[in-house]
């Protein structure tokens, strides 16, 4: 029997999952609206909100999973990578909660936890796998040879795809945090209206910085042409760079399938919620042959749930940290 409570806080969500006997059963999302005034995240507000924000999220985790602190066996947490302040918020109260109960400390490592996200709900995916994780901070595809034994056999030079998403919103005066935004406006647009050119990287990284680029001289130089050029044609913009960034990461997606033989798929993160990349993988899933794994939506950005998944797994193996831990140092992937 194992009931495990787990805290995730490494960016701008503060959220409370509980695992029970491996299976979630609350999955508490307190989102911080504050940032969207700076359009972009503040590590110090982030903190501060944490803090308030962890409390009433973990009182309502234990209501919603019908469980008491008593019926608590462990605590996990996201040790990073993430925002040391946001970190510290999680790390200290999964530490001085554990302690207070008197039963171990796990602790997660947040990109493992978004590929474990997969062995939350049926159909789950067959060991080897590969999986596309592209989050914010984040793009790699990973080789998952079991929950725990994982390599990185590519991933970015440069910015996120995440990144690629939020800055082009941000170029289009859309609020942050604008990946979703321009997912919305894409599903009104043309996809091939405009072209944007595939950054050529060797093997299976991927690099974003100079794309990010080309979208600004691109939308700088319609301006001088047509200032209205952006309300004019919102919905093609944000097709057409959505397209380019799901091909980039398709492509290198296939080739990295091709490299290693495998047909077992999976992606992970925030940017797994795009509903253009979900059907891109499709259709290569269809041509390919592949099988694949798309987390459910409240398991795709940040969020507890897959912390107390991996938690749970840590927890089978009494894979357990003392309480001179400390959030990020010596992390290994
Ligand atoms: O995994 P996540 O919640 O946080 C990090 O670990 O970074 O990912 C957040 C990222 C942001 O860049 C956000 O704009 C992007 O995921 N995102 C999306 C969508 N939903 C979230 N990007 C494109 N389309 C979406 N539907
Ligand atoms: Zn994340």
């Amino acid at each position: 029997m194992s009931v495990i409570l787990a805290i995730e806080s490494s960016c701008d969500d503060t959220s409370v999952a509980i695992c029970n006997n491996g299976k979630i059963t609350a999955n508490v999302i307190a989102n911080q609206t504050i940032h969207q005034n700076y359009g972009g995240v503040i590590p110090e507000l982030a903190s501060r909100v944490h803090q308030q924000n962890i409390v009433p999220a973990v009182q309502q985790a234990l209501i919603n999973a019908k469980v008491t602190k008593q019926d608590i066996n462990a605590v996990a947490f996201t040790r990073g990578p993430g925002l040391l302040g946001s970190l510290l918020v999680g790390v200290s109260f999964a530490k001085s909660f554990a302690l207070a109960l008197n039963v171990p400390l796990i602790s997660v490592n947040h990109m493992h936890a978004h590929i474990l996200a997969h062995f939350i709900d049926d159909p789950k995916p067959g060991f080897p796998f590969l999986c596309l994780t592209v989050s914010g901070g984040h793009t790699q595809i990973v080789l998952v040879k079991d929950y725990f034994d994982m390599e990185i056999v590519g991933e970015t030079l440069d910015d996120a795809a995440g990144e690629a998403f939020d800055k082009t919103a941000k170029l289009l005066a859309l609020p942050y945090p604008g990946g979703p935004l321009v997912d919305k406006h894409a599903q009104h647009g043309n996809p091939l209206a405009f072209k944007f050119a595939e950054p050529q990287i060797a093997g299976l990284n991927f690099s974003f910085s100079g794309f990010k680029t080309s979208i600004l001289y691109f939308i700088r130089k319609q301006e001088q042409e047509n200032p209205d050029f952006i309300a004019e044609n919102l919905d093609d913009i944000c097709a057409s760079v959505q397209y380019s960034i799901i091909q980039i990461l398709l492509n290198k997606l296939k080739k990295a399938a091709k490299q290693y033989g495998i047909k077992e798929i999976a992606i992970a993160g925030g940017v797994s919620a795009n509903s253009g990349l979900r059907n891109g993988l499709q259709q290569a899933a269809d041509e390919l042959g592949w099988n694949i794994y798309i987390p459910a939506f409240q398991y795709c950005t940040d969020n507890a749930g897959m912390i107390a998944i991996a938690g749970y797994h840590k927890f089978l193996k009494n894979d357990f940290v003392g309480q001179d831990v400390s959030p990020m140092a010596r992390m290994e992937f």
